[in-house]
């Protein structure tokens, strides 16, 4: 059992799993984000790991554990070397420029899910169709609503979203986003790190409701709800 310092709406020590617990029926799309007091979204080495932290880890993997699948862009699998887990990982991608001998693929206890478009290479798609779920969604780009819809109509039904920004720029944009969990870190970074969505400025911001704020000394854990527009 995880334990945090809830801030609001209670106060008091908190068990993680319940903060954070999906609701109990119909589908959610879930993002979970790290950035630092200036709002980088990566430290220096351009990683999200250099901003974490130990308790930002314990939140990251009880996320995991309360949802059916994680949804990441092939930015961040490719950056971050994501690796198999205990539930499938879907990795969004077009160009279809991943090493399809990694564990991600090649040695998944749940099969990897490769969402893409038509206009992906043909050979790569037939190869990765060898060693992933493939999902084809729109046409000269992945379709985000038609990946999301696709994920629940194969029963799974909270998607956890990773990132990166580019991703989830495009959920956000969507209008598939339902919440965003956001560990703020104690850190300071300066340089010209990206922040959490990236791209175009989205045509109006979207509204967001905190819904809860915990902590863990100096880590903040904040849960918006999201408007959908
Ligand atoms: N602070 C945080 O919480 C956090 C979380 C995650 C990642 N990050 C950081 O963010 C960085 C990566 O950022 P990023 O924005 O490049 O990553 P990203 O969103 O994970 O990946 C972008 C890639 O995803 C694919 N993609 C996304 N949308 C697509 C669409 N509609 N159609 C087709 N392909 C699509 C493309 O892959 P192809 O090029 O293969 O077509 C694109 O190049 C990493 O350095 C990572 O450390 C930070």
């Amino acid at each position: 059992m995880q334990l945090l310092t809830s801030l609001y709406p209670t106060t008091g020590d908190v068990e993680v799993e319940e903060a954070y617990a999906y609701p109990p029926a119909g589908n959610t799309v879930r993002a979970n984000m790290v950035c630092t007091l200036d709002g980088a979204a990566s430290g220096g080495d351009g990683l999200s790991g250099s901003v974490s932290g130990a308790a930002d880890k314990r939140v990251f993997g009880v996320l995991r554990q309360l949802s059916d699948v994680v949804l990441v862009g092939a930015g961040t699998a490719r950056a971050e070397g994501y690796r198999p887990a205990k539930l499938p990982i879907a990795v969004v991608s077009g160009r279809l420029d991943l090493d399809l001998t990694a564990p991600l693929y090649a040695a998944a206890e749940h099969r990897t899910l490769v969402i893409t478009c038509a206009s992906a290479p043909a050979d790569t798609l037939e190869r990765a169709r060898a060693v992933a779920d493939v999902l084809v969604c729109g046409d000269a780009r992945v379709d985000v609503a038609e990946a999301v819809a696709a994920l629940h109509a194969r029963g799974l039904r909270n998607v956890l979203c990773e990132g990166g920004p580019t991703l989830l720029r495009q959920l956000a944009a969507a209008g598939v986003l339902d919440e965003l969990c956001l560990t703020i870190s104690p850190f300071l970074a300066g340089g010209g790190a990206g922040r959490i969505l990236a791209g175009d400025p989205l045509d109006v911001p979207l509204a967001t409701r905190l819904t809860h704020l915990l902590a863990d000394d100096d880590w903040l854990f904040a849960r918006y709800a999201i408007g959908r527009p």
